[in-house]
């Protein structure tokens, strides 16, 4: 076991306290609130957070429902805001405060060329006292706490100057306000290519005086074990492994407690979870929503007999009752083909 003390987060009139040291990566096109919903019924306490925001949208009327649908849920739900406009930035804060966030997180990480370079998410760590500005004014504006998600540094890999440059960069997202940090062990160069950099991570930690998150290349328990093992980080968030795995925080969660590990969920269930993404996703989109619950659907229906045709079929099925019906025939394979061998473990038996 890690730890199950809570962590404390001050805010600026509102305090929160993390009783989860696993948290659910903000997942752009992945992490909305259907998806947290499945996510949820694993991991009722941790925090989880909503798809990044971008601030001048929301001023625009763009996106408001990804800030304004956190009502309802039932756990802890940060809400990431993206953007090089302070004002922009605490005006979209004091909306997510008003709709029930638990906290902010300010996006210093983002790697894509168009946010990157107009000054957004990991274009912000070449600017380092604009994004002090950031933290700042966003502190300013709401009483929840602000923190961060950022990435070791702009360009290099593992080693050489990345780690001091690191620790220069979080000290000053520190210095500006920010409660909290969650450190991608990777530049903005690399992308997702070659190995997160724990050690960096070590490094960081062992210098900042707030809660440091480790993140990437956490795929399941033994990796989080690992991780805080070696980088001493407060938590750990998980993105990628999640993706057709809501069930993955839950786990790590307990095996961090120390406590049993909830089973992965076997084919059926996985079946009967796409279904159920694909029917409440076309419940809130529409017919869009097939779109959407295809690539998760892709994602789930993995590791059992039949998989890639299954997944092969729902990538072309034209419609969401398509879908379900070759949802409904491969579980009902499923279960044909589970009753044939226990028929057949019977007659060797006998
Ligand atoms: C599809 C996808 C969408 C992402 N969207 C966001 C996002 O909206 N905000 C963010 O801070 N990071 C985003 N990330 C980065 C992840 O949150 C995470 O930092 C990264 O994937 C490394 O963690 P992992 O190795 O556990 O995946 C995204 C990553 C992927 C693969």
């Amino acid at each position: 076991m890690i730890t199950a003390d809570p962590l404390e987060l001050p805010g600026h009139g509102t305090p929160r306290r993390l009783r989860c040291r696993v948290l659910q990566s903000p997942l752009a096109g992945v992490s909305d609130r259907i998806f947290r919903g499945l996510v949820r019924r694993w991991a009722p306490d941790a925090l989880l957070f909503t798809e990044m925001v971008n601030a001048t949208s929301l001023e625009l009327g763009h996106g408001l429902q990804k800030v304004e649908e956190l009502s309802g849920e039932a756990g802890p739900i940060g809400v990431q805001l993206f953007d090089y406009r302070p004002a922009a930035m605490a005006e979209a804060a004091k909306r997510a405060e008003a709709a029930g966030a638990f906290l902010i997180d300010i996006n210093m990480g983002c790697p894509v060329r168009k946010i990157a370079r107009k000054g957004g998410g990991s274009g912000l760590i070449l600017e380092p006292e604009l994004a002090a500005r950031i933290v700042e004014t966003v502190a300013a504006a709401v009483q929840i706490p602000v923190t961060v998600k950022t990435r070791l540094g702009w360009c290099g890999a593992s080693g050489g100057a990345v780690p001091a440059r690191a620790i220069t960069w979080c000290r000053q997202l520190e210095a500006a306000g920010a409660q909290l940090l969650t450190l991608h062990g990777r530049t903005r160069e690399q992308g997702f290519q070659g190995r997160a950099d724990w050690a960096a991570i070590a490094a960081v930690k062992a210098v900042i005086g707030i809660p440091l998150i480790a993140n990437g290349d956490i795929q399941g328990p033994d990796d989080a074990l690992r991780c805080l093992a070696l980088t001493g980080a407060d938590g750990v968030m998980v993105g990628r492994g999640t993706m057709g795995a809501p069930w993955l925080v839950g786990q790590i969660d307990a095996a961090l407690r120390g406590q049993p590990v909830p089973p992965t969920p076997g084919p059926g269930e996985r079946i009967a979870l796409a279904a159920e993404q694909l029917c409440a996703l076309v419940a809130a989109r529409g017919d869009h929503g097939l779109l959407i619950a295809r690539k998760h659907m892709g994602w789930t229906c993995q590791g059992f007999a039949g998989a890639p045709r299954l997944r092969h079929a729902l990538m072309r099925a034209p419609s969401p009752a398509a879908a379900q019906l070759l949802l409904r025939q491969a579980a009902e394979g499923l279960q044909a083909r589970s009753a044939a061998k226990c028929c057949k473990e019977a007659l060797d038996e006998t």
